[in-house]
């Protein structure tokens, strides 16, 4: 089983309220909405949706709570800490992201289950072909992180009743190199995977 960890009620009440909140507009039924928030070692902010005062209050609380996981679940990839993502994903009612493993550049990638009260958590699987390892149920302000390795395949959907509104946060890097050193990868095949798979997801539904 891949090492993860859940973490309920990981927002404070002031925190998930504005988050859900949002007015993230009209999403199709089977698309899905990525706005992206980022916070940098230095505290600098770009923000898209969640207003920079919220941004940096949710780093500012957030980010010992995460980096004490990183510790726990992946202690070598601590050093290479660089920024934070905190983007608001809305994937409509019929949307499905297939099987994937996150990109190199997450060291420690958490999601934070949202709005509404009830629909599908993420779902963890023992290889790429499918066979369910374990599903971490919606349960709103519960968070679940994990740190990649080779295996740590997952994919998430909606429930087909409602949109699905989740929090992602992850402890970021761009040193892909150092990455690969790390979990023993070829760093040119990585890139080349890096680099496609946006591409085949638009265009043909599955990734490398
Ligand atoms: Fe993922």
């Amino acid at each position: 089983m891949i090492k993860h960890k859940i973490l309920e009620n990981f927002l404070d009440v002031d925190e998930f309220t504005k988050l859900i909140s949002i007015n993230y507009g009209d999403v199709p039924i089977d698309g899905i909405k990525v706005f992206n928030n980022i916070v940098d070692r230095e505290g600098n902010t770009k923000s898209s949706i969640i207003e920079e005062k919220l941004l940096k209050k949710l780093h500012n609380n957030c980010h010992q709570k995460a980096v004490e996981i990183l510790k726990e679940l992946h202690p070598e990839k601590l050093k290479l800490y660089e920024y934070s993502e905190f983007h608001l994903i809305i994937t409509g009612k019929n949307y499905k992201f297939p099987i994937h493993n996150d990109t190199l550049n997450k060291l420690l990638s958490g999601v934070i289950y949202l709005h509404p009260e009830k629909n599908k958590g993420t779902i963890f699987y023992k290889s790429k072909k499918g066979e369910i390892s374990f599903e971490v149920d919606w349960k709103q302000n519960r968070a679940v992180f994990f740190s990649r390795s080779k295996n740590s395949f997952h994919s998430y959907e909606s429930d087909k009743n409602s949109n699905r509104v989740c929090l992602v946060y992850n402890l970021m890097t761009k040193n892909f190199k150092e990455v690969c050193k790390i979990e023993g990868l070829n760093y040119y095949y990585e890139s080349f995977k890096h680099f496609i798979n946006p591409y085949l997801l638009r265009y043909f539904g599955f990734i490398i």
